[in-house]
């Protein structure tokens, strides 16, 4: 059911199509290069790119740019202590702000990280600390066809074979992703949490939770998980959360705002840690590289993110957009995650060996048909890795609309009808780390 009415509007439009052919050459085929005013509907990311409420504009302007003991910080640690039940707030500039306070205050070089999956910069943020992170998704996280519950869980069978492998000792903090954004945005369950806290226990480490989408995942609780299905949101939310030591936030996804995020924990020594950190880092304490309007517009988008109706209206629309290009002939990961829709490009555009990248190939399509924008997230974003050939059609929150939905479906079926003639693609230009070249590669369409 729809939640919100417009106040303000965003101009966008669709170049005429030789235009579009003409953007995509000149960006390499690389959609990451385009310009945003050259995309209609865009989807490449689900973070920072939401529409914020009045209410949210509204505390904006009564932001305090005081560069200690802001007021506005005091707003964010309240929000944060009622709707995640933590006591110390250390705030950053975004998600791998927090990321680079934590982790460099809890890791050393030669340390082991499990996480049910690391996304991209928890990744780097773990390497960059001399530590090995290594992925403990369950077996069915990368399998678009298999429809469970909570396919974002951790690995507890993973983890425990990793501890006899490298010893407890090494194995400082386990960490959990909620939702599991690498593995295709699918939920965790709180059975499973607990489970991890267990693990964690067993082997005196720290438990960190990413919590960047940590309301989504109550969301799915509520529906999923039968021992909440009587519980609020924030009763969800503080249960889950509760079991962790410390959360790194990215405000950009469930904080509902354009920046920011923040360490949470409760543990006085580590808070400490982190906040001596965070002024090398990100800044003083009360603003941690957000402006104060920023942090104010945070504090109130936390509490209107475990609101269940703005939650339904959500999940529903993505569930729904789902339905819409499962009907356009396109397979998708299966279930619906909870911030984005993951087209299959591998079964899609099955011509395509995965070394001609087939999921870039749709990705170029897609703008090429119909100036949608999304994201590849296989053998081009992750040389040498099993994974499936995904496209992640990322929403933004409270930003479109079933209209919008409706022309990607259609352009995406224009994208399927023309078959076997869509061509694969070869790198043109390859950056010097492999790990990030999908951000800036440039690449040529084969003949
Ligand atoms: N953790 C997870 C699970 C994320 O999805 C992201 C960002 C971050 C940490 C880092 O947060 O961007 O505020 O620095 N994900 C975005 C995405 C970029 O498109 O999925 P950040």
């Amino acid at each position: 059911m729809v939640a919100y009415k417009t106040k303000m509007v965003e101009r966008i439009s669709l170049p005429a199509r030789e235009q579009r052919e003409q953007n995509l050459e000149s960006a390499g085929y690389n959609a990451f290069n385009l310009d945003a005013d050259d995309v209609f509907v865009d989807l490449l990311t689900d973070s920072g790119t939401g529409a914020m409420s009045d209410a949210q504009w509204a505390a904006l302007v009564r932001g305090d740019e005081a560069y200690a003991g802001s007021r506005s910080f005091d707003e964010l640690e309240s929000a944060v202590g009622d709707v995640m039940g933590f006591d110390h707030v250390v705030p950053a500039h975004q998600g791998r702000g927090a990321e680079n306070v934590l982790y460099g205050a809890l890791l050393e070089e030669g340390d082991v990280v499990p996480n049910n999956t690391h996304f991209d910069t928890t990744r780097a943020h773990v390497a960059n600390q001399g530590a090995d992170p290594v992925d403990c998704p369950v077996p069915s996280a990368h399998d678009p066809d298999v429809t469970a519950p909570f396919k974002g869980n951790f690995s507890l069978e993973r983890g425990r074979e990793l501890v006899d492998e490298v010893g407890a000792d090494s194995v400082p903090v386990v960490v959990q992703t909620i939702t599991n954004n690498s593995a295709a945005g699918q939920p965790v369950s709180v059975e499973n949490t607990r489970r991890v806290r267990a693990f964690a226990d067993e082997i005196d480490a720290r438990f960190v939770i990413d919590a960047c989408r940590f309301a989504e995942n109550a969301y799915f609780v509520k529906q999923r998980e039968e021992e909440f299905a009587a519980a609020s949101i924030a009763e969800i939310a503080h249960e889950q959360l509760g079991y962790a030591d410390a959360v790194v936030m990215s405000g950009k996804k469930d904080g509902l705002v354009n920046a920011g995020g923040f360490v949470a924990t409760d543990d006085a020594r580590l808070y400490e840690r982190s906040r001596q950190r965070a002024i090398l880092y990100e800044g003083f304490p009360t603003y941690g590289g957000m402006a104060g309007r920023d942090v104010a517009a945070l504090a109130v988008g936390l509490r209107e993110a475990v609101d269940s109706e703005y939650l339904a209206d959500r999940i529903e629309q993505i569930e729904e957009f789902g339905s819409l290009l499962e009907a356009a002939g396109v397979p998708i990961y299966r279930p619906v995650g909870g911030h984005a829709v993951y087209l299959d490009a591998g079964a899609a555009l099955s011509h395509l060996p995965d070394e001609a990248f087939p999921g870039q190939a749709l990705v170029c399509e897609l703008y090429r048909e119909g100036g949608v924008r999304g994201v590849e997230l296989g053998s081009f974003a992750f040389p040498d890795t099993d994974r499936p050939e995904l496209v992640r059609l990322a929403v933004p929150r409270r930003t479109y609309h079933r209209e919008h939905f409706e022309h990607v479906a259609d352009t995406v079926e224009a994208v399927l009808e023309k078959g076997e003639s869509v061509p694969g693609l070869e790198l043109a230009t390859e950056p010097e780390m492999p790990e990030i070249r999908h951000f800036t590669a440039e690449l040529e369409p084969l003949s």
